[in-house]
């Protein structure tokens, strides 16, 4: 079962991140960061929201590449017209205090549990020469991100609902074995009822950064580029008989244009699906279309934040330092809980 909640109390705090390998497509958009834009603009809840570079270590990336993709995601999260003003937005790596919180969740995370975590699984195929213990322990860093803050709803898109899962397993068991009662439990947040799921291009499967790139639409893909991709994008061979349901390629064809097309557009492309004249063509020449006309002024907002870059180290500094003040104090409260602390230490070896 999914713990989702859709709406915020006075009292929450809102924690999420995406991680910083390349660059992030539609799926990181309407999963993640147009959340956390809306939320920013809506209420006055603390927030934060980072920039994963730590979680992007366990695929190895060139040291070069580690500081471009931060760096560029970091100009989307502003180019999307997320505000730092409002949030409190910054570079995982910044906040040492998550680290330590990372090493001490590590011993309530079993073996077992960490290796049926299904992005693990799927590390393991996509990755095979490069099964690192990082992989294994993504979700404990996840964890760790969440509870330094004490975060309680968590925006993010449905494959990253079981790490959410086990973030409230591991603040559990540290509750139970210290006798505490210091961890809420996070849910994970949206504004409807499901969790946002965005499809691959290829016709089954999510919209992933580790797979092909024509798979996926990038928040920076150029016009040409959308235009591409769609046109090729993996459809059936057409319906056959009258109101055949949707394959799956169709489905994941026609979620995709929910996003960017009127109602009544998509409306009229399955209705022609049902009757069989729907022409494929057509469909993804206006989904393009559309898709273009919202994302261009997005990725023009992000070119312009790339070319600044004074601002964005002032932001990122700004973010670290304001993160870094929670993140301390919970990380001192946990210590002082596991009697890690030097304060009443008594020293009499007596
Ligand atoms: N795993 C997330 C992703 O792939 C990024 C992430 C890291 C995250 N830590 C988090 C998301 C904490 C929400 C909360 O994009």
């Amino acid at each position: 079962m999914t713990a989702i909640s859709n709406t915020i109390e006075k009292s929450d705090i809102i924690v999420s991140g995406v991680q910083s390998t390349g660059t992030l497509h539609i799926g990181n958009y309407y999963g993640a960061v147009k959340n956390y834009v809306d939320l920013a603009n809506r209420i006055d809840n603390p927030m934060y929201f980072f920039i994963a570079d730590l979680h992007s270590l366990t695929s190895h990336p060139d040291t070069k590449d580690l500081m471009n993709s931060r760096y560029l995601t970091l100009a989307i999260y502003l180019g999307c017209g997320l505000d730092p003003e409002k949030a409190t937005i910054y570079y995982q790596s910044d906040v040492y205090y998550t680290h330590e919180l990372y090493l001490y969740l590590n011993v309530f995370a079993n073996l077992g549990e960490l290796e049926r975590t299904a992005t693990f699984k799927d590390k393991v195929q996509k990755q095979s020469e490069n099964v690192n213990a990082g992989l294994l322990t993504y979700p404990v860093l996840m964890a760790a991100d969440i509870l330094i803050h004490k975060g309680t709803k968590v925006p993010v898109g449905k494959d990253q609902a079981q790490h959410l899962e086990m973030t409230r397993t591991f603040g559990n068991r540290f509750n139970h074995y210290y006798n505490q009662s210091f961890f809420k439990e996070p849910l994970a947040y949206t504004l409807t009822d499901q969790l946002i799921h965005i499809p691959s291009l290829a016709g089954k499967g999510k919209m992933s950064k580790s797979d092909d790139p024509s798979t996926a639409i990038y928040l920076i893909d150029s016009d040409e580029d959308i235009e591409k991709k769609i046109k090729r994008a993996v459809t059936d061979t057409g319906p056959k008989e009258a109101n055949s349901p949707l394959t799956e390629e169709m489905k994941n064809l026609f979620d995709i244009m929910q996003l960017f097309c009127a109602k009544d557009v998509v409306n009229d492309y399955l209705n022609a699906y049902a009757d069989c004249t729907i022409r494929y063509g057509d469909m993804k020449k206006q989904l393009a279309q559309d898709t273009i006309s919202t994302l261009a002024p997005i990725r023009e907002n992000i070119e312009r934040y790339l070319g600044n870059k004074k601002l964005l180290q002032e932001i990122a500094y700004a973010g670290a330092d304001k993160a870094n003040q929670s993140a301390k104090q919970t990380l001192e409260e946990v210590r002082d809980i596991m009697g890690l602390t030097t304060k009443n230490i008594n020293l009499s070896l007596s």
